[in-house]
């Protein structure tokens, strides 16, 4: 029997009002075209989860340019519900996601398009994709897990590549790409040190992680925090740095950081200074450190994490903080705003709860 297609969709789009207290999203209805473009899916969303980057834009914060009023949101999870007359690949009852960027497919692509900021994202309860633009998603995963993987979870496998089994890595802070680097560490057999700015999230963690027990460092206390680093590490440093403070915090990065070793730059949370980056190039040179940009990853990336994820059934609940339903996308902007969480927050969208 046919399922009865809807012809309108709920969306939220961006007020573009950075007011504090103000609303950031505005619930609207809008149509659904009549007919899927021959390429294109319907997906039925179950669940989105939110980003830093979601508040940040939403804040007006993003040191990139966004287009007015748009639909928030990278990261979302949802069956497909009909395909255009031409699809190949991806079918009716699929379990998918959208790709963040959706120009990058093999990573080699030279255009960028990133979801919710080129382009609309996906912060509403169907959505149109060409099929090419579309992974599957692992079948052993609620929704609310699976719709962790697009953006966090791509950003985190493509921030680990190239560390061998038995490395070291410092993962920086305890929001989402960050505990989704820890899963994935541990699962490959790195040894891992989180810092955090609060004690009873790292205390939460090592109970968590107490076999082989967590290293953790709080950052906010100890304001040299490398050298924490480095006195667990006997003095080399780690292998690989998930760097997510920026230029507030990327010479204490190469300071704890092995010679040789690699700094994944994924974020820029902290204060964004010219003049805290005086020792870049004496430092990068002395270290010979490999300092490289991730741009989330490409589809191919989302492939591949998925197979691994499945081939292990990685479950992801232990991650998931808080959920929120679709209607309280305000409320749950502000609370990733406010930095409340550990892992990550997720709105269930159609009914999902
Ligand atoms: N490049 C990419 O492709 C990509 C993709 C996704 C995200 N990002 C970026 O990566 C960063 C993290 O994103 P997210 O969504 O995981 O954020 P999130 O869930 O909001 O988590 C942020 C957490 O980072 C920690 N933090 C804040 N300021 C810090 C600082 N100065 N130094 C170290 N840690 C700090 C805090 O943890 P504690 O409370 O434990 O201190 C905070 O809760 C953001 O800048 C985001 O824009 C980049």
């Amino acid at each position: 029997m046919h399922q009865k297609l809807p012809s309108t969709r709920r969306v939220f789009r961006r007020t573009d009002n950075h007011n504090p207290g103000a609303a950031k999203v505005q619930l609207v209805i809008e149509d659904l075209p009549a007919t899927l473009p021959p390429t294109s899916v319907l997906i039925k969303v179950h669940t989105v989860s939110l980003n830093y980057r979601d508040a940040n834009i939403a804040n007006g914060g993003n040191p990139w340019p966004v287009t007015p009023h748009g639909i928030p949101c990278n990261d979302a999870a949802g069956e497909v519900i009909a395909t255009g007359s031409g699809t190949i690949d991806i079918r009716v009852g699929d379990k998918v996601a959208p790709i963040t960027d959706t120009e990058n497919l093999t990573g080699r692509e030279n255009a960028r398009s990133w979801l919710a900021a080129d382009e609309d994202g996906v912060l509403a309860d169907y959505l149109v994709f060409d099929e090419r633009k579309v992974c599957r998603l692992p079948s052993h995963l609620s929704w609310d897990e699976a719709s962790l993987i697009p953006c966090a979870g791509v950003t985190a496998w493509s921030a680990l590549k190239d560390i061998g089994f038995g490395g070291s890595v410092l993962i920086q802070g305890t929001g989402g790409v960050s505990m989704f680097a820890l899963k994935l560490a541990r699962a490959s057999g790195l040894k891992v040190i989180v810092s955090s700015s609060s004690d009873k999230k790292l205390e939460e963690l090592r109970s968590q992680y107490s076999e082989p027990l967590l290293s953790t460092v709080n950052y906010a206390t100890f304001p040299d925090w490398h050298e924490n680093v480095l006195d667990i590490t006997q003095g080399v440093g780690v292998d690989l740095v998930i760097e997510v403070g920026g230029s507030q915090t990327l010479i204490k990065s190469l300071k704890c950081t092995r010679r040789g070793g690699i700094i994944s730059q994924v974020g820029y949370l902290g204060k964004e200074s010219a003049k805290d980056l005086d020792e870049l190039v004496p430092l990068l040179i002395d270290r010979r450190v490999n300092l490289r940009g991730i741009n989330a990853g490409s589809k191919q990336d989302l492939d591949d994490l998925c197979s691994a994820m499945s081939a292990v059934e990685m479950r992801l609940n232990d991650i998931v903080d808080s959920k929120f339903p679709f209607e309280k996308a305000n409320e749950a902007i502000e609370y990733v705003w406010q930095g409340k969480q550990v892992g990550k927050v997720v709105l269930g969208v159609n009914g999902s709860c």
